[in-house]
């Protein structure tokens, strides 16, 4: 792939760039980590047009004996990496070609709420959907997309149904990262499942720790609970985008020699400047970047993920990348500011509360589980376009993680638990964790986008939560 310079559109280079061999990413024989390819987009009239097919397959290496039912896009597990710059115009044709009705959501991403592929934006089996836009995001950041549908989220992201989505706003931090996608900046998609004594990949938690089943830790598609994924690249640094696109485990990511590694982004933006830490956790949804420096010693920088971390779940520890260099030189410094992030001033904002509880397997936030249009609907929380708000999320569930994601807007942190943020907590970010009887204050400002009609999500980001009711619609009314 040529390198990505300056000023070039993420969506001009990859028109530009050779169609990658593909790979089929859930049976990567060896030991090198697959990279998915990144979608080409079709030119019409100036408008990129990015093709997606929503599809299933079968998988029957993962598990010796089990004929594992899968989903992709463009293939068979996963999807495509779609590459995108802050001015690009560009549709989305989205072709379903599972039995099911289904949607697509491009988490992360600022659209207004009509092409956001929530729950209203239904795609009935064989047909097809086109949202267009064009991208306003304002920060280089680390997006996926996946289904949404209003209680099957889960069935459908389990079976594979995710892909990468990166945003370049032409900075020049951004420039001076890694940013050659798949030779010094790499997607790394870590997805902590289960595979049922009968051959399905597990959607509910009690099903992960149904002795029955077998643990597999994925990277890419391939299995890291097997084998390591290797990946060896030419620079003496490289920028790993991690994505935890698993149903409900948070993941504690670390180097097996618990040496420093630095952090350059939250999930919705760079840092104010990059920060060094020895263990990150990333919770269901979330994303965050890293650099490793791979000159400073001649042996492979290995990662490990701690996963299983929800309650009535064993943690263990997978290994789950060994990164080697063959450049003999020092990488140049990083830089030293990544950007520069405006507090949002809250003083007159709106506020509101938010409680995640549970009453046995119903999810619910405030009271009222949203498992139905109808209830999400009447109880749909109303702001305007340009509102400052500043919500407090309180998890009053005992020992049950919850998560908080909001889509349309990214938020900032107030506090943690009573405490001022820190690290990439004073980052902008669209998902958040929030531990047992804890609370988060986030504020944000809602922008651009109104619509009277079609609603955005409020919910938690483990899925198997989301889809037990935990979600509420939002509208930024006009
Ligand atoms: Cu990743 Cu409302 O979703
Ligand atoms: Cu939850």
């Amino acid at each position: 792939l040529a390198r990505i310079g300056t000023g070039t559109s993420f969506a001009e280079e990859a028109a530009e760039t050779e169609e990658p061999e593909a790979t089929s990413l859930a049976t990567a024989a060896s030991g090198t980590l697959p990279i998915p390819e990144i979608l080409a987009p079709t030119d019409e009239n100036g408008v990129a047009v990015y093709t997606l097919q929503a599809q299933t397959g079968t998988n029957t290496t993962l598990v010796s004996g089990k004929t594992i039912a899968t989903g992709g896009y463009n293939g068979t597990f996963l999807g495509p990496t779609i590459l995108l710059s802050d001015g690009d115009a560009v549709r989305f044709d989205i072709t379903n070609g599972l039995d099911d009705e289904t949607t697509v959501h491009w988490h992360g991403l600022h659209i207004a709420p009509s092409a956001d592929g929530g729950p209203q934006n239904i795609i009935e089996a064989g047909a097809t959907w086109s949202p267009s836009t064009t991208i306003n995001q304002g920060e280089a950041c680390t997006l996926w997309y996946h289904p949404h549908g209003l209680g099957t989220t889960a069935e459908q992201v389990a079976l594979g149904l995710a892909g990468m989505m990166i945003i370049d706003d032409g900075s020049d931090a951004n420039a001076a990262l890694p940013h050659d996608y798949g030779a010094d900046d790499i997607p790394v998609i870590l997805q902590s499942t289960a595979v049922t004594s009968a051959g399905a990949f597990a959607t509910a938690n009690n099903n992960f720790t149904a002795s029955a089943s077998t643990l597999k830790f994925l990277v890419n598609g391939m299995s890291a609970t097997d084998e390591t994924p290797t990946l060896e690249v030419a620079y003496g640094r490289v920028r790993l985008r991690l994505l935890n696109a698993s149903l409900t485990d948070s993941i504690t990511v670390a180097r097996s020699d618990s040496a420093a590694f630095t952090q350059v982004a939250s999930d919705a933006g760079l840092l104010v400047e990059p920060i060094s830490i020895t263990s990150l956790r990333i919770s269901p949804g979330e994303r965050a970047e890293i650099v490793l420096d791979l000159t400073a010693s001649d042996d492979a920088v290995k990662l490990q993920a701690t996963v299983r971390n929800t309650t009535n779940g064993t943690r263990y520890t997978a290994s789950m990348l060994s990164v080697s260099s063959t450049a003999t030189s020092a990488a140049d410094d990083l830089p030293t500011t990544l950007n520069t992030i405006t507090d949002i001033d809250a003083t007159d904002a709106t506020t509101r509360t938010f409680t995640l509880s549970n009453s046995g397997a119903s999810m619910l936030i405030n009271g009222i589980a949203g498992t139905t249009m109808d209830i999400m609907d009447a109880n749909a929380v109303m702001t305007t376009l340009g509102a400052v708000e500043q919500w407090t999320i309180t998890n009053s569930s005992t020992n049950i993680y919850h998560n908080f994601h909001l889509h349309d807007v990214p938020f900032q942190i107030v506090s943690v638990a009573g405490s001022a943020p820190t690290g990439a907590n004073t980052a902008w970010r669209d998902t958040i964790e929030v531990a047992p009887g804890t609370s988060v204050v986030i504020k944000m400002r809602f922008t651009d986008y109104a619509d009277n009609e079609y609603m955005y999500m409020l919910h938690c980001h483990n899925v198997i939560h989301e889809d037990d009711g935990m979600m509420l619609a939002l509208m930024v009314m006009s």
